[in-house]
């Protein structure tokens, strides 16, 4: 449907998405501090009153293209808008853990998300860092040590780039890269469907 929904000549009455002649704004010009005008013109602003499938188009390709020159990720990744960094934190700890999950977090982390995480119920354990970041042998400990009490942590909760508050960069090297096997890489420590809560701070 939604291919269909971007072909202008195509007229879908299933979404209900009203008539862009209906929306209310028609243009959008910010002033900055420095006098400089930034303005959405009538195309661009009809857009990002659309839902956000097609509201989000540019934006999330520009953001895909920043992330991607920027932190070079391993492996498949992707990029979700959000209201904002908690925003995103709010809808991965709801949608993925449940009352009483063990998540991982750093050993310093920001502290709004150990807010989040203490309102969902959930079992905190820390796991150190230094100047890389987690320490994968830490987090191997750590895994195992709860295994052994039958404890399966559900995640991890890490700030790979520019750590708030120590800012670290993580050693995504050494978590990643199937030519070291001696460092444990996240997917293979045991934590069998854990989920990575990853944030990326450009
Ligand atoms: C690591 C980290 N996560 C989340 C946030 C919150 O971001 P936002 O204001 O976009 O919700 C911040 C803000 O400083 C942050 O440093």
């Amino acid at each position: 449907m939604i291919p269909m929904m971007k072909d202008p000549d195509f007229v879908n009455l299933v979404g209900g998405a009203p008539l862009p002649s209906l929306f209310p704004i028609k243009s959008i010009t910010v002033t900055l501090q420095d006098g400089s005008q930034v303005e959405l013109q009538e195309a661009d602003a009809s857009l990002a009153q659309r839902y956000a499938p097609f509201a989000q188009g540019p934006l999330i390709e520009w953001c895909k293209q920043q992330v991607s020159a920027l932190h070079k990720p391993p492996g498949p990744w992707d990029v979700q808008l959000t209201a904002g960094s908690m925003a995103g934190i709010d809808a991965c700890l709801d949608n993925l853990f449940d009352r009483g999950d063990t998540i991982l977090v750093e050993e310093f982390t920001f502290t709004a998300a150990l807010d989040a995480i203490a309102a969902l119920g959930l079992n905190v354990v820390t796991v150190p860092c230094d100047a890389g970041g987690l320490v994968p042998k830490e987090l191997k400990r750590i895994c195992e040590e709860l295994g052994a009490k039958g404890t399966r942590p559900k995640g991890l909760l890490t700030i790979p780039a520019a750590q708030n508050p120590t800012g670290t960069r993580l050693r995504c090297a050494q978590f990643c890269n199937p030519l070291q096997p001696k460092m444990p890489r996240l997917s293979a420590i045991s934590i069998s469907n854990a989920t990575n809560v990853g944030e990326l701070n450009l």
